[in-house]
């Protein structure tokens, strides 16, 4: 399987009233199709920068997007119009935002709404394949319905978005994702405005749908938790970058960053003793980015280097990499470059 997204060297800033904000600034990552890529970190990290700008959103006359690589389904975006991104937007990539209300149009029913994207999908396919117009999208509406666990199918296609619950919304948006049979789901914390029970089903009705039609999804949450639950790999980002990536497993386990190690013993359940730790001081200000590693003021193991020289990425430990070199080689049957990396100078022993 090979990647049907990746981006080397990232970096997009805004130009405001108050000078350039980098929002993002050298990530590297990669999506392979079947696979689900968690995005986590706390608010205003650049997560949703990130994979906007991955999928070619941005207000040009105000940012500027620079990668060094940067390919969607083979195609090489960086010369991409506004027009080549929107006919890729339209079929091959769809997007679940975390507000259905505003991804939904609130005077049209939801049946009818469902429609414009499957027809959208038809005409755009049959002029790329000279294939005639398949029927039956009323059907297609039904089961798309049914797909995402909604009930009465039949009657809840004329309902309107405000005659729907937050969570049969979400299904809804769900539902046109899959309309257009994109290859590729990006979701934007699909579930931070439902509630919990509500949330664990919709997660699992993403994962499963994802699963049975072979397609690859990011996710961006800033609630581990989430990610923990339904992805193969996780980016942890902190201040605009990637500072931790590799399977859920390696990273959760074995956290090699101390941003991530103190993020998770901040957790609730990993206070045994019945107290909580937190991460002293405040992620800095996009306006003041300290030199060197972002994380450096708040880091108790912070070394000289690290406030002089932002770090490169470091395979974290021989032995794990080792074996999570083999499980991945086998699952996507391509050599890769070791899967669980941290961005510190921890982990280069020769530059302490
Ligand atoms: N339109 C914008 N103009 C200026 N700065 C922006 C804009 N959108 C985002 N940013 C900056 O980018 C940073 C990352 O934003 P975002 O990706 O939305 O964070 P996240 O999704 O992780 O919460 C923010 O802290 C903010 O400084
Ligand atoms: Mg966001």
């Amino acid at each position: 399987m090979s990647d049907i997204v990746r981006v080397k060297g990232l970096h997009v800033t805004f130009s405001t009233f108050n000078g350039p904000v980098q929002a993002v600034r050298d990530v590297s990552l990669r999506l392979a199709a079947g696979e689900i890529l968690g995005i986590v970190g706390e608010s205003g990290c650049g997560k949703s920068v990130t994979v906007q700008a991955m999928m070619g959103l941005w207000p040009t006359a105000i940012t500027t997007v620079e990668a060094a690589e940067h390919t969607v389904l083979g195609h090489d975006c960086r010369s991409f119009t506004e027009s080549d991104w929107r006919s890729l937007r339209g079929t091959d990539i769809a997007m679940v935002f975390q507000d259905p209300m505003t991804a939904l149009n609130p005077i049209v029913t939801i049946g009818k709404q469902l429609e414009e994207v499957i027809w959208l999908r038809q005409k755009r396919r049959r002029s790329d394949q000279k294939g005639s117009m398949t029927e039956g999208i009323a059907e297609e509406v039904i089961h798309l319905l049914r797909q995402v666990g909604i009930p009465e199918p039949e009657r809840r296609r004329n309902q309107y978005p405000h005659e729907l619950s937050g969570g049969m919304r979400q299904r809804v948006v769900i539902a046109m994702a899959l309309a257009g049979k994109p290859k590729i789901i990006l979701a934007d914390e699909p579930t931070t405005a439902l509630d919990v029970t509500t949330e664990a089903q919709i997660l699992l009705l993403l994962q499963k749908l994802v699963r049975e039609e072979g397609m690859g999804m990011i996710i961006i949450s800033h609630n581990l938790r989430v990610i923990a639950r339904l992805c193969d790999r996780v980016a942890v980002m902190y201040a605009g970058t990637v500072i931790e990536e590799g399977s859920i497993e390696a990273v959760l386990t074995s956290p090699a960053h101390p941003y991530l190690q103190g993020l998770l013993s901040s957790l609730p359940e990993s206070a045994t003793d019945g107290t909580l730790t937190a991460i002293e001081g405040q992620p800095p200000d996009s306006y003041h980015m300290p030199t060197g590693c972002a994380f450096h003021p708040r880091c108790h193991k912070a070394m000289r280097i690290c406030a002089r020289i932002a770090p490169t990425n470091s395979n974290v430990s021989d032995e794990c990499s080792k074996r999570e070199r083999v499980q991945h080689v086998r699952d996507h049957q391509q050599t890769r470059e070791c899967p669980h990396q941290a961005a510190c100078w921890l982990y280069r022993p020769e530059v302490k």
